[in-house]
């Protein structure tokens, strides 16, 4: 080993870079804290299977989200408000097992942390044993505290979802921005202390003023996240869906589309009708004799 290159110890507890770093391990918790005192951003997307899950691991996506989003953009549900615990450790441990260097985060569903915080551990629980995740993750801030606290004592890495809470789509009456206002702007400040304070070890935002998503990010320590939250946050995430051009119809503003899958893979399968139709698959190549 030569002067330049870092010991066993500091390649374990900070890889050079979080996007194509280190290779022999996941990503840690660790290693999203020190991007931050580097001050390296970083990409996350969600992915709900194992196959997808591998590719955005072999590109280099330092976390991946199994998001309860996986109920209107995998499973065909409206909303995210039906996706169960049972789902959730099934996608979660497809997940898994479809990625060696991603740190893994699971969104806890609708109606599975919010009674009280034993039964948000319950459940944390199940994901991190039953489907191997590396973390979870839980929408509200200062009404989600003591939860995070519990989580976070008993050794589970929680990332806290402020701003817009999809789950709580039937309250807000739909998905609008959220942070406009003093008032508003001051609430989501409180949340956002609120969650690193109980533990978290980072925080999403979605769908708040990008002023307001700067203001926050230089005032915590840990990693913020944002999702329509502008440019100055920490890490970015993605729907994966949205970003490959998969999801039907209308995406969100603040979504950048990198592929139109959905017409490369509407295309395909109409060649493939088209072949069998004309009698030219299966060719001789694809027969056995
Ligand atoms: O469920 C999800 O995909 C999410 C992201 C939008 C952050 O929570």
């Amino acid at each position: 080993m030569n002067a330049s290159s870092p010991s066993p110890a500091q390649n374990q507890a900070s890889p050079a870079t979080l996007y194509g770093g280190v290779t022999n391990r996941r990503v840690t918790v660790r290693d999203l804290a020190a991007a931050k005192q580097r001050g390296e951003k970083w990409s996350m997307l969600t992915a709900y299977d194992a196959l997808t899950a591998g590719v955005f691991d072999e590109a280099g996506i330092p976390v991946l989200l199994v998001g309860d989003s996986a109920g209107n953009c995998h499973l065909g549900y409206e909303t995210t408000v039906p996706v169960t615990m049972d789902q959730m450790v099934m996608l979660s441990a497809a997940v898994v097992r479809g990625t060696r260097r991603a740190m893994v985060v699971a969104d806890l569903p609708f109606g599975s942390y919010q009674e009280s915080p034993a039964q948000a551990m319950h459940n944390a629980a199940r994901l991190m044993k039953e489907a191997g995740v590396g973390a979870v993750k839980l929408e509200g801030g200062e009404r989600s505290a003591r939860s995070i606290e519990l989580l976070t004592e008993a050794g589970v890495p929680v990332m806290a979802h402020i701003g817009l809470t999809p789950q709580s789509v039937h309250a807000l009456g739909g998905y609008p921005v959220q942070g406009r206002g003093d008032e508003a702007a001051h609430q989501l400040l409180r949340d956002a202390k609120a969650v690193q304070q109980a533990g978290a070890f980072s925080v999403v935002l979605e769908a708040v003023p990008a002023e307001l998503a700067k203001q926050v990010t230089e005032q915590l320590a840990i990693p913020t996240v944002g999702i329509g939250g502008g440019p100055d946050t920490d890490a970015q995430v993605l729907v994966w869906t949205d970003m490959a051009g998969m999801t039907a119809g209308r995406v969100p503003k603040f979504v950048k589309q990198y592929a139109n899958l959905r017409a490369v893979l509407g295309d395909a399968a109409r060649a493939y009708a088209e072949d069998v139709r004309a009698g030219t698959f299966p060719a001789a190549e694809h027969s056995f004799h």
